[in-house]
């Protein structure tokens, strides 16, 4: 499997490096390839070279079998031009319409929830990942003077609603799982998530084994909070996703502890951990690298191989409870370590 790898800033490029340890090790303990091809898109190549992503960047993307992306942000770039062509580019240009984000407690500990632990905190969010607020359709007017108007059109159709809906559904059915809930502000946007209400309804009576529940977004990040445990599988827009994203990583331990899938089914795809570039912990060796890891897993699982995924999220879960771990979630190791640690709990 040939997998290309955009450490890209801050704490990406060292979480990175602590993803590819673990999965180097699968390569020796399981006696299986992987090739690994690193690319220098970032904010340091940018402010370098003025390039985000070369001309036949997608292109290149797209001749891997999938692509790791450690974070991408930087304080010297203030208009994340380098990040909407990197990452928001990818996610576009290669029709990455499900962003897959395991919201799965390991420890008791590490949840902020009163009385909750790993049973309570088990669920996934599919996010839609090729519309919504993303797609920069709008401008700005009369900019930097007291007459300015900004305008971003939110951008929902039939088929990116239908297919992030159905592939929802088909994640339940093929997993054993017997509930979806779908969010969205359709009382508000009576419009635009119109469209997500009929089609949800649509899509539902499909699937008359899956019960299937609507929140508005308000009242779902409340019930995340209060009752987690009804959760199995969420669906929601591009910017509502975002969001209790970082809701589900806050119950998981925090954003260290995040992993996330970019995927087109069949096609080449994008694994990365859902925080960002944290750029106050970068080149600290604080950074948790948990959440990439358990992405490259993600990875792994995404293209079918099963047993090396299964053990790369058991050493995952063996360092979180012998607390081999960084300090944000109650250890004393650095980042390269704490890899160490996940790579030598694999299976010999
Ligand atoms: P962030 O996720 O980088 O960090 C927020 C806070 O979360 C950090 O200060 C830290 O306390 C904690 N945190 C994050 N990752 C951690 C880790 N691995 N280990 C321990 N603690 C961790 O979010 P931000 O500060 O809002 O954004 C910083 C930059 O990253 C911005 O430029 C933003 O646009 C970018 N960003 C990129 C991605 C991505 O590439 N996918 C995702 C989110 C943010
Ligand atoms: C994420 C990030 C990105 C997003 C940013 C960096 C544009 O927050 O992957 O969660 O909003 O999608
Ligand atoms: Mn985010």
């Amino acid at each position: 499997m040939n997998i290309a790898i955009i450490p890209g800033d801050g704490i990406g490029r060292e979480v990175t490096a602590e993803a590819v340890k673990v999965l180097r090790t699968v390569q020796e303990r399981f006696g299986k390839t992987l090739a690994f091809e690193t690319l220098p898109w970032s904010a340091d190549h940018f402010l370098q070279s003025g390039i985000t992503i070369p001309a036949n960047g997608y292109d290149l993307l797209r001749s891997f079998d999938a692509v790791f992306v450690g974070a991408l942000g930087d304080p010297r770039v203030p208009d994340n031009r380098h990040a909407r062509d990197i990452l928001l580019g990818t996610r576009f240009e290669l029709d990455l319409y499900v962003n897959y984000r395991p919201v799965r407690l390991l420890d008791e500990r590490l949840c902020p929830l009163k009385g909750r632990g790993p049973a309570d905190v088990n669920f996934a969010v599919f996010r839609e990942n090729t519309e919504g607020l993303y797609v920069g359709v709008g401008g700005r007017f009369k900019a930097g003077t007291e007459d300015e108007v900004a305008i971003q059109e939110e951008l929902n159709t039939y088929k990116g609603v239908h297919r992030i809906i159905r592939h929802a559904f088909e994640f339940a059915r093929t997993r054993g799982l017997t509930k979806v809930c779908m969010a969205d502000k359709s009382n508000a946007m009576t419009d635009g998530h119109a469209l997500w209400q009929r089609v949800f309804k649509e899509v539902a009576a499909r699937y008359p084994d899956i019960a299937s529940t609507h929140y508005y977004i308000d009242a779902l990040v409340m019930y995340m909070v209060l009752d987690p445990g009804q959760f199995q599988v969420i669906v929601t827009n591009n910017l509502f996703g975002d969001i209790v994203t970082d809701l589900g990583a806050a119950f998981q331990g925090g954003l260290g502890m995040a992993a996330s899938g970019n995927i087109h089914p069949g096609r080449t795809s994008l694994f990365e951990p859902v925080h960002g570039s944290a750029p106050k912990f970068a080149g600290r060796n604080l950074a948790n690298p948990i959440g990439a890891i358990a992405s490259a897993a993600l990875l792994l699982e995404t293209r079918g191989w099963m047993d090396e995924s299964a053990a790369i999220d058991a050493a995952i879960l063996k360092a979180v409870h012998e607390r081999q771990v960084t300090q944000d979630i109650g250890g004393t190791l650095g980042t390269s370590q704490a890899g160490d640690a996940i790579a030598a709990a694999l299976p010999v």
